[in-house]
């Protein structure tokens, strides 16, 4: 898949590195400097990175996310947009209704924002991502989190942002209740 991943920080850093490792083609669309990224994926403009992905990565702080799609909507149209970005202290933490406001068009998935990054690079054998998608754009999702390493965990389609999220505060929770260890995660017993 040919996926831009917006943001070379902790999570798209992260992401990005290891699906360049997976055989993916993987650019960075950065406010940086064009050069190497992360996993050795180059760092281009965002405007540049988006002009030729199919699947969009968003990785940026939650704050920053409502301009950036509204700078780049027209880029998003038809694509996978997978928003791993958090609102912190916002009534939402998911950045659904700007995207969908920039690119009615675009294919949501909400993932990769309910786990510390450290489980992105090093998951924990078995453990899941819970994740809500649009039903275009469900497989692609499935794929890119297999290829982190987790198990996929589809709970709905992108009503069911609400229920991906509420997953954050209690990894929260867990964490701090377990001396602040972030390499922790949910497994699906059946
Ligand atoms: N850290 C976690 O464990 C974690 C887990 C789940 C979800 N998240 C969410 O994932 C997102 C990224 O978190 P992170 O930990 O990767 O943060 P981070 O390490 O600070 O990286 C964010 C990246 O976003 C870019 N950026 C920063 N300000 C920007 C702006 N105003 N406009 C456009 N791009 C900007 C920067 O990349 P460039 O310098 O290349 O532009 C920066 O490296 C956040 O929304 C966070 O809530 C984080």
């Amino acid at each position: 898949m040919r996926i831009a991943v917006i943001g070379t920080g902790n999570i798209g850093g992260t992401l990005g590195t290891k699906w360049r490792a997976a055989g993916h083609d993987v650019v960075y669309g950065s406010r940086r400097a064009p050069g190497d990224g992360p996993g050795g994926a180059p760092v281009r403009a965002i405007g540049a990175a988006l002009a030729d992905a199919e699947v969009v990565v968003l990785a940026v702080p939650g704050s920053a996310v409502a301009e950036l799609v509204a700078a780049h909507g027209g880029a998003l149209a038809g694509k996978v947009v997978i928003d791993a970005t958090n609102r912190m202290g916002a009534p939402e933490f998911d950045s659904r209704a700007a995207i969908k406001a920039a690119s009615p068009d675009a294919r949501y998935v909400r993932a990769f924002n309910t786990l510390g990054w450290e489980n992105f690079a090093d998951p924990v054998p078995s453990a899941a991502l819970f994740f809500a998608a649009d039903p275009e754009a469900r497989a692609v999702a499935d794929e890119l989190i297999a290829a982190v390493g987790l198990e996929p965990a589809f709970v709905g389609d992108a009503d069911a942002t609400g229920t991906v999220d509420a997953l954050l505060p209690l990894w929260f929770a867990l964490v701090q209740q377990r001396g602040g260890n972030r390499r922790l995660a949910l497994r699906v017993v059946q």
